[in-house]
């Protein structure tokens, strides 16, 4: 079968197909489109992505296409080592370890740590919104991406005005590996790659010459591995940081755009965030569950694996399709209808599920819920710009909107 995820249905209306893959014969099937297997099923992607014996992550950082020789030649030069999403054991438990005892990743010490960057750049930017002239304000790039974006560059300690390279270099990375660019844009994304991880050599090399002495993520890690290479050695710092500025923002950027999207389409749905910001959490779950931000994840396998009656060889790459696992009706009842009050939501697998569970989710979730409820509360007349159409940017992993058009009030109330 063939997938073609750039183009047609799967672009527009991922449910279709992910409805058409649930209900078909085989368990598993062969995208000739892409060389790629693709596993949709509940059980079978939790049970993948549970599965790092079976399914390594060695791969899921590598462009899903050929890439022409002269951008491999451009990539050849990016060392950066492994580290958490690319790696396996043992190196996987050793950077996960370091990332977990140096980056918050429970509720409580999210709460805690980043609660209040959270607040101030919430309050920053819907008073920003506020302020503007009435008419039309497209929330991606003004909302949804700089949220996410201004948190973790204030996190990592990265400097404010370096927000828009990091910006372009983080869209063009999701571009370079799950997209479709033709050869001389490889070349072109590629070389972005590299400045990119230059920048973060760069940053970690700056705050060593200074004694790391600050409260930032990269002179904690600094602190943390102190000067042992059997912890972490500085380019695994440099490797977190590159990691962190993309995985840390395009992924929120998605589930806000995506909660702020129905939130904004379905009736009474804006009015009753702000009037009731305790529903929120389980709303958020619920948009994790029907429309993940990442759609899509790869793996490789490390040995011949056999679901329900289909042997995937070794070596062969594999899509987990978590968008359609979140939709299979033997994991969630009436799982194509939009509802926060389902009991089953915390299934999902927008966040992964076992060894490499997002270590983001909790910052992510108290993100999108400050988001939401500051900005329904601010402006409680925003509406979709009339004609409004989700549109999303082609990629094989994240479901990107293009724009969110919405239309303000000339005034609006300051949080
Ligand atoms: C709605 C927002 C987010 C979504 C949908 C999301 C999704 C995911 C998924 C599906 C994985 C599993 C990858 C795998 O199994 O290979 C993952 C891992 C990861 N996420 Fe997130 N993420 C989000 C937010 C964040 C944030 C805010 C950060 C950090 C600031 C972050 C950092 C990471 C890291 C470092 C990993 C790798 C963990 C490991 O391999 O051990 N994510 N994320």
């Amino acid at each position: 079968m063939q997938l073609r995820p750039f183009t047609g249905t799967y672009l527009t209306d991922p449910g279709v197909v992910w409805r058409e893959l649930l209900h078909a014969p085989a368990d598993v099937h062969f995208a000739d489109d892409l060389g790629l297997w693709l596993i949709s099923r509940h059980e079978h992607v939790r049970r993948a992505f549970a599965n790092a014996e079976a399914f390594s992550s060695a791969l899921t950082l590598a462009p899903v296409y050929e890439m022409c020789p002269e951008a491999l030649a451009v990539v050849a030069r990016l060392d950066v080592p492994p580290t958490t999403a690319a790696a396996d054991s043992p190196v996987h438990v050793r950077t996960r370890g370091a990332l977990r005892a140096i980056f918050a990743n429970t509720a409580p010490r999210v709460a805690d740590e980043y609660g209040p960057i959270v607040h101030r750049r919430v309050a920053e930017l819907v008073a920003r919104i506020a302020d503007r002239p009435g008419g039309t304000v497209d929330l991606m790039p003004e909302f949804a991406t700089l949220l996410p974006l201004l948190v973790v560059v204030d996190i990592l300690g990265v400097p404010e005005r370096d927000v828009p390279r990091i910006r372009s270099w983080a869209d063009e990375q999701i571009a370079l590996i799950w997209g479709q660019p033709d050869p001389s844009e490889q070349v072109r994304l590629a070389q972005g790659l590299l400045d990119f991880w230059h920048y973060c050599q760069a940053l970690v090399a700056r705050r060593t010459a200074e004694g790391a002495t600050g409260d930032d993520f990269v002179s904690r890690a600094l602190r943390h591995r102190a000067g042992d290479n059997t912890v972490l050695s500085t380019a695994e710092v440099a490797s977190m940081a590159f990691n962190l500025l993309v995985a840390g923002h395009e992924t929120t950027a998605g589930l806000l755009a995506h909660g702020l999207d129905r939130a904004l389409s379905e009736p009474g749905r804006w009015a009753r965030i702000a009037a009731n910001p305790d529903e929120v959490p389980a709303y958020l779950d619920e948009v994790l569950r029907f429309g993940p931000a990442i759609d899509g994840w790869l793996r490789v396998t490390r040995l011949p694996v056999t679901i329900g009656g289909v042997t995937i060889p070794a070596g062969a790459r594999c899509l987990l399709l978590i968008g359609a696992a979140n939709r299979d009706p033997a994991a969630f009842a009436d799982p194509d209808r939009f509802n926060p009050a389902r009991t089953a939501r915390r299934g999902h697998l927008s966040f992964g599920y076992g060894p490499h569970f997002c270590i983001g989710a909790a910052l992510a979730r108290l993100e999108a819920r400050v988001a939401l409820v500051r900005l329904a509360e601010a402006m409680p007349e925003l509406r979709l710009a009339p004609g409004h159409q989700s549109r999303f940017k082609p990629n094989l992993a994240f479901r990107s909107h293009r724009t969110l058009l919405v239309t303000k009030p000339r005034s609006s109330q300051r949080t």
